[in-house]
């Protein structure tokens, strides 16, 4: 089966507080190859470092909690910008600020870069919608481990790494928090509800160029998320 309509999660850990050109440029090249191939992409970016540091710094100024979502989105959209700018001829000019705006885009032009959308969820949770939105035939979640654990390997020894789980499986060990709360969530539950109720293929790998290359070839690398 073909693989020609891909969802991608960039980890906000790609994108440093210190923020350097030659760190984005290798994923600005995959994205632009795989365009170019003739696959329909779209790229969502995560906030990483400067959206937790907006967060901090808003929290102490007082900020409600749909107001620090609301700086978390726009830090993601920053991020999402960086890489549009370096793509801007191939992809849809501006970071959608809604799901039926990246769907129109995905079709018309085939390349779309986004942020956040909604506040209350995580840039996941936008990811697996697109991918449902936009029939995705695969999901790939570039995190910052290479796959999923049968333990925090950040912070447990013994942790290995599952080539494939159920979404049964994966929902668990988030409930019992093996994934401690803001210490290992590389898929919150909303995402999972929806990577669950629309069966979309998803796969967990490093984010790294290579990796994600490798995850679009339909390489057997980091973990499969399979429904069950
Ligand atoms: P992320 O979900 O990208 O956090 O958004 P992150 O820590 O960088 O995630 P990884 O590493 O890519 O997985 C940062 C914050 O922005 C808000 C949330 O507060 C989130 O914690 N946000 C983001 C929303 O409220 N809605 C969105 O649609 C996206």
């Amino acid at each position: 089966l073909k693989i020609d309509r891909v969802v991608v999660k960039l980890s906000g850990s790609i994108f440093k507080s210190k923020v350097d050109a030659s760190d984005l440029e290798p994923f600005i090249e995959l994205f632009s190859k795989l365009r170019r191939g003739g696959l329909k992409l779209a790229v969502v970016a995560g906030g990483g470092e400067n959206a937790r540091r907006y967060i901090r710094a808003a929290r102490r100024l007082g900020a409600d909690e749909s107001t620090l979502d609301e700086i978390g989105i726009e830090v993601s959209r920053l991020n999402a910008k960086l890489i549009l700018t370096g793509i801007s001829e191939l992809a849809y000019p501006s970071i959608p600020t809604s799901l039926s705006e990246v769907a129109g885009a995905f079709e018309e032009k085939g390349l779309v870069i986004a942020g956040g959308l909604h506040p209350g969820q995580s840039t996941n949770a936008v990811a697996c919608l697109i991918a449902e939105r936009v029939k995705a035939d695969l999901f790939v979640n570039g995190t910052d481990v290479d796959g999923v654990y049968s333990k925090d390997p950040r912070v447990e020894r013994g942790a290995e790494r599952l080539s494939r789980v159920t979404t049964g499986r994966l929902r668990e060990m988030l409930s019992k928090s093996v994934m401690g709360a803001g210490t290992y969530t590389l898929m919150d539950l909303v995402a999972l509800s929806i990577i669950e109720r629309s069966k979309i293929k998803t796969r967990v790998v490093i984010c790294t160029p290579e990796a994600l290359a490798k995850a679009v070839e339909g390489e057997d690398v980091g973990t499969l998320i399979t429904p069950g």
